[in-house]
């Protein structure tokens, strides 16, 4: 019987990968925003800083907060890394979202579970680099590598977890080959996924089956409920997996971006350590847009390491403002073992 060991959460934004006094180059892309998300509504840049100028963003901008901030994250990625690498799980399920890069408006799968025995990662292209958003490029290496690197995936657990879900009333969209996308141009595996290759999984790469949910786009994102819900299937099917190996769980996205919203983050932390789920479904989901959204992926982890009777420990989080009108990422990462 395969037995879950390991459960992570952890931001992937690019201001992980960004120098603190190139932050300001994101800040070129709030300013282009016309629809900055904030507590269930959308703000221009200067609506937003008006709005939040009781907050007095000046003092958390200023660069060495900046690089405080910033070197905190990097202590808590390199502390998860030191735990996965002793945990050593022989398979990942990798739970992430697409952000446009390999998937369109031609389909847009709710949940979709990739059973292919290949994940590829694979660095922009120079014409790809040109198309970024500003400040983006910069930050390739927090979920690219150099040359293009191919990894494992695991065609039977893949196949396992999607009878699994199928069997537990998830109807759930399936890969074997992954999507690609005429728009953005873009192969392999999106950043959501690279994130922890890159920054987290070091050398040891075991056999992965990631798991896409569909965080960001309207009119078919699943609910927080069916998110936690899933993550309870998870653990049933991997407590049904006839196969004697660990199974680590890596959760993957928000806290809050591209608006921080630090109280949103510390309730959702608060809610989140919580073993009763009843405050964290509480949650309204118009609190779940644009990068917040993707917190939906830690919400499955969640529940499928309440169900492994794991303990979770909070690693740290991070508001990381970039501007005066609170833009930037909420960072957070934690694990259960
Ligand atoms: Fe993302």
């Amino acid at each position: 019987m395969a037995k879950i060991v390991l459960g992570m959460v952890a931001s992937h934004g690019p201001l992980l990968g960004t120098p603190p006094e190139l932050w300001t180059g994101r800040v070129q892309a709030d300013l282009q925003n016309p629809a900055l998300a904030y507590r269930g509504k959308t703000y221009n840049f200067a609506e937003l800083s008006t709005l939040r100028e009781a907050e007095n963003f000046g003092p958390q901008i200023e660069l060495p907060v900046r690089q405080k901030r910033y070197d905190a994250c990097q202590r808590a990625i390199a502390e998860m890394g030191r735990v996965f690498a002793e945990v050593k799980p022989d398979v990942t399920i990798m739970l992430g979202n697409d952000q446009m890069e390999i998937m369109g408006e031609d389909n847009q799968p709710a949940i979709m579970v990739y059973y292919g025995d290949r994940l590829d990662n694979v660095p922009f292209s120079d014409e790809q680099k040109q198309r970024l958003g500003p400040g983006v490029a910069v930050a390739e290496p927090n979920h690219h590598p150099k040359e293009a690197k191919t990894y494992p995936g695991h065609p039977e657990l893949g196949l396992h977890l999607i009878a699994s879900l199928m069997a537990r009333d998830f109807d759930v969209s399936v890969s074997r080959i992954m999507p690609e996308q005429k728009e953005s141009r873009l192969t392999g595996i999106p950043h959501a996924f690279g994130f922890y290759y890159q920054r987290i999984m070091g050398d040891t790469t075991p056999p992965t089956v990631p798991i896409f949910t569909n965080t960001f786009y309207p009119p078919n994102r699943p609910s927080g409920k069916r998110c936690y819900d899933m993550g309870v299937a998870l653990a049933a099917a991997i407590t049904d997996w006839d196969k004697d190996l660990r199974v680590a769980i890596l959760g993957s996205g928000g806290m809050s971006h591209f608006v921080v919203d630090e109280k949103f983050d510390r309730d959702f932390l608060e809610a989140f350590s919580e073993r009763d789920p009843t405050k964290l479904l509480a949650i309204p989901d118009n609190f779940y847009r644009s990068g917040n959204s993707e917190l939906k992926n830690w919400i499955p982890t969640k529940s499928a390491m309440d169900v492994a009777g794991l303990k979770m420990t909070l690693v740290d989080y991070q508001p990381l403002y970039r501007s005066l009108a609170g833009t930037g990422s909420g960072m957070g990462f934690a694990y259960w073992r």
